[in-house]
């Protein structure tokens, strides 16, 4: 080989040499920067670990029961759902972007939140006679058109489909949480409690439908209809956790299947937790308010009572907890002990991370 070809050679290999290393460098500083500007105060550090998911309680069909041990490796977690002053920074910085709602030109507003002028000239019945389909009903008009944030910057944004919670957590630098992160989080330390706080219903927790639904909404918690991220006080002293239960449903990115149904003929939904204002303590009527509840929808799905929080992966702690703490074992084996016939489990994704139920 000539000499001067050996050296081109050479200095390409150099150069790709700096170019590997300033990409390194490049992509360490981004992460740097994404943890000081994006998982701000709004977030808390969950340690993560294994814990129990879902509740005992044999006659709910909606994938709580039974109950069974999970882990989640360590996560950040925001602290409230996503507000509307939250929303607006991002549609600020993306004008671009165009919500399912907006796009689709209408979405699903509780009818009796509805003003009564929008009722008669914008709004149709939905399936459930409570439900009505508003036309220009999106995240900044909440009851349609006409209706305004103005008041309303530190209330959850709802009307924002999985796709609208996705590209924004992504924009902030984050993603939607797992169903198993969620749960986690709002249990805190307590194990198979149903509420975030304890086992015992406690007033002046959240915010959900007391009354006579749907038409008598006594509103005995302070609010009817939505009401502020902080309008209680933390429902977990452990996690830090503002608002989980009630107020608004939130999105996960876990996949929602139906156990008895064959998998690939099922329709794309997401797993949706925590309940809203228009759920009950008892399940009288529509969903149970608790922590293991959970309820699927299409993405595209979107409503006055649906809203998400962020959280993000937190891989310098995974490392950190591997070398100190002895909380961090590898799972332990897998139970021989077998469920329920009622609740097959074998097309369930969670059956992988599958390893004692406790019954
Ligand atoms: C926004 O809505 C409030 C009622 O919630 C109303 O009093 C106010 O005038 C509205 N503002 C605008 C600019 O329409
Ligand atoms: C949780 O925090 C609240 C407010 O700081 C306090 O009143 C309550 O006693 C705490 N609960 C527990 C179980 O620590």
């Amino acid at each position: 080989m000539a000499p001067g070809r050996t050296s081109l050679l050479l200095t390409q290999f150099i150069i790709l040499i700096i170019l590997e290393i300033t990409n390194g460098f490049t992509q360490k500083f981004q992460e740097v920067l994404r943890g000081k500007y994006d998982l701000k105060d709004a977030m808390r550090q969950q340690l993560g670990g294994k814990f129990q998911i879902g509740i005992n309680d044999p006659h709910s069909d909606t994938g709580e029961y039974p109950p069974r041990i999970v882990e989640v490796k360590p996560f950040y977690m925001d602290i409230y759902p996503v507000t509307v002053a939250q929303f607006l920074s991002y549609k600020i910085k993306k004008p671009k972007y165009k919500t399912t709602a907006n796009n689709a030109g209408y979405s699903f507003v509780f009818s009796n939140v509805v003003p009564p002028n929008i009722k008669t000239k914008w709004a149709s019945e939905a399936a459930d006679s409570w439900w009505l389909a508003v036309r220009g009903a999106q995240w900044d008009r909440p009851e349609g058109p006409g209706t305004n944030i103005t008041d309303r910057l530190d209330y959850p944004v709802v009307h924002v489909s999985y796709m609208d919670a996705k590209a924004y957590c992504m924009w902030a630098g984050k993603r939607l949480p797992t169903e198993e992160e969620w749960e986690y989080a709002a249990r805190g330390q307590l194990k198979g409690v149903q509420y975030p706080w304890g086992d015992k219903f406690q007033r002046g927790r959240m915010n959900y439908f007391q009354g006579r639904f749907p038409n008598n909404d006594k509103g005995t918690d302070g609010w009817i209809g939505l009401s502020p991220v902080n309008a209680f006080g933390a429902q977990n002293n452990h996690s830090g956790m503002f608002d989980m239960l009630g107020n608004v449903w939130e999105w996960t990115s876990t996949r929602y299947y139906v156990r008895v149904v064959d998998r690939k003929s099922q329709a794309l939904k997401y797993v949706l937790k925590g309940g809203s204002y228009l759920d009950s303590r008892d399940g009288t009527f529509n969903h149970v308010v608790r922590t293991a509840n959970r309820m699927g929808m299409v993405p595209h799905y979107t409503a006055h009572n649906v809203g998400f929080r962020c959280a993000a992966s937190a891989p310098h702690l995974v490392q950190k907890m591997r070398r100190s703490d002895p909380r961090f074992k590898p799972p332990a084996e897998t139970s021989t002990r077998r469920p329920p016939k009622l609740h097959k489990r074998r097309d369930d994704p969670r059956t992988k991370k599958y390893i004692k139920v406790e019954l």
